[in-house]
C-alpha cells in the first residue's frame, strides 16, 4: 500500500482537483483507492457522487478513535475508490487534535487499520492549504508527499517558503520528530506563454539547490477547461478528456504520465474505463 499526501501551504493551487483526478484514475488502472478528505470544507468529498445518501462516519471517527472502522468509509459510484469523507464543519478536529500529544502520529496510525491495509493498493489524502495539525498529520501520515505549484513569481517563492517552514518543521529531530516522506512538486495550470515556462525552468533550477528534499515531477499539468468541466460534471478527467487536438496534451494523457512517475511499477498501465463497471447505488 502506497500513501500520498497532497499538500501545500497555499489555498486554490489545485489539490482537490489533482487528488480526485488520480484518484480516480488509479482506480480505474485497477488499485483499490482509499481518498480521505482531510480539509474541513469538504470539496474532495462533494467531489465524485457517493454510493450512500448519508456516510455513516467520517474523518472525525478516524481520528478521535485513531482508527479506520468500515464505517468511516464511504464508497463512491465508480469501481475502486471509496473515500473517508470530512465531516467536520465546525473545525473541532484540529482543537481536538493540538491537545493530544500523539496529534503528529494519529492519521499514520490509524491507517495501519486492518480496514485500510488489507483493503486498499493506494491511500491519497487531500489537506487544506494552511498550517495547522491536521495538515501536520496528513503530512506525516503519507509515504510520498505530492505538492502542486503554480508557475508564478510570487506563488513559486511562497511555495519554496511555506515548503521549507513544513519540511524543517515536521523533519525528524524536531519537535514532532517523525520520518517525513519525499516531497514531489508538480507543476500545475502552467499556460503556454513564454513566461509561465521560464518560471517553470526556474522552479526547478531552485529545488535542486533545496538540498534533494524537493524534487519537481517531470509531468506539468497544464491550465485546461477540462479540469473544471469534469469537477462540474463529477467525473474523472481522464475519461472527460481522452484526446485532444493541439500542442497541449490531453488530460487523459497528462494524468497517466503523472501516476506513472509516481508510481512507476505502473509505467504501460493504463486505464480501462470501458470495463469499469460502475457500481450501483
Ligand atoms: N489544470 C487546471 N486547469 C485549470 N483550472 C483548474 C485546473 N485544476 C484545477 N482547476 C480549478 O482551480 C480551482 C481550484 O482548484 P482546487 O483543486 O479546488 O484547489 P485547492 O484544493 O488547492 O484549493 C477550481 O476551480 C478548479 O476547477
Ligand atoms: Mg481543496
Amino acid at each position: 500500500m502506497i500513501k500520498f499526501t497532497v499538500t501545500s501551504t497555499k489555498g486554490g493551487v489545485g489539490k482537490t482537483t489533482l487528488t480526485a483526478n488520480l484518484g480516480a484514475l488509479l482506480a480505474d488502472m485497477g488499485l483499490r483507492v482509499l481518498l480521505i478528505d482531510a480539509d474541513v470544507q469538504p470539496s474532495l468529498s462533494k467531489y465524485f457522487p457517493l454510493a450512500t445518501a448519508k456516510p455513516l462516519a467520517g474523518l472525525t471517527e478516524v481520528i478521535v478513535r485513531g482508527e479506520v472502522t468500515n464505517q468511516c468509509i464511504t464508497p463512491t459510484l465508480y469501481r475502486n475508490l471509496d473515500i473517508v469523507v470530512s465531516d467536520d464543519p465546525e473545525g473541532n478536529l484540529p482543537h481536538w487534535l493540538l491537545n493530544r500529544i500523539d496529534r503528529g502520529f494519529r492519521l499514520r496510525f490509524a491507517l495501519q487499520s486492518a480496514a485500510v491495509v488489507g483493503a486498499y493498493d493506494c491511500v491519497l489524502i487531500d489537506t487544506q492549504g494552511a498550517i495547522g495539525p491536521l495538515q501536520d498529520a496528513a503530512v506525516l501520515a503519507a509515504d510520498i508527499l505530492v505538492s502542486p505549484i503554480t508557475p508564478e513569481i510570487l506563488s513559486a517563492r511562497e511555495f519554496k517558503d511555506g515548503t521549507m517552514e513544513l519540511l524543517d518543521r515536521l523533519e525528524p529531530g524536531s519537535a514532532l520528530g517523525a520520518t517525513l516522506g519525499p516531497m514531489k512538486a508538480v507543476i500545475y495550470r502552467q499556460d503556454r506563454t513564454a513566461d509561465a515556462r521560464t518560471i517553470a525552468s526556474g522552479i526547478r533550477d531552485d529545488f535542486i539547490k533545496l538540498k534533494g528534499r524537493v524534487s519537481v515531477l517531470e509531468t506539468v499539468v497544464p491550465h485546461a477547461k477540462a479540469y473544471k468541466e469534469a469537477a462540474t460534471l463529477r467525473i474523472p478527467v481522464h475519461r472527460h478528456e481522452r484526446k485532444r487536438e493541439g500542442v497541449t496534451p490531453s488530460a487523459s494523457t497528462v494524468m497517466h504520465q503523472l501516476a506513472w512517475e509516481l508510481i512507476p511499477s505502473l509505467l504501460g498501465v493504463y486505464a480501462e474505463p470501458f470495463q469499469a463497471q460502475e457500481k450501483t447505488a
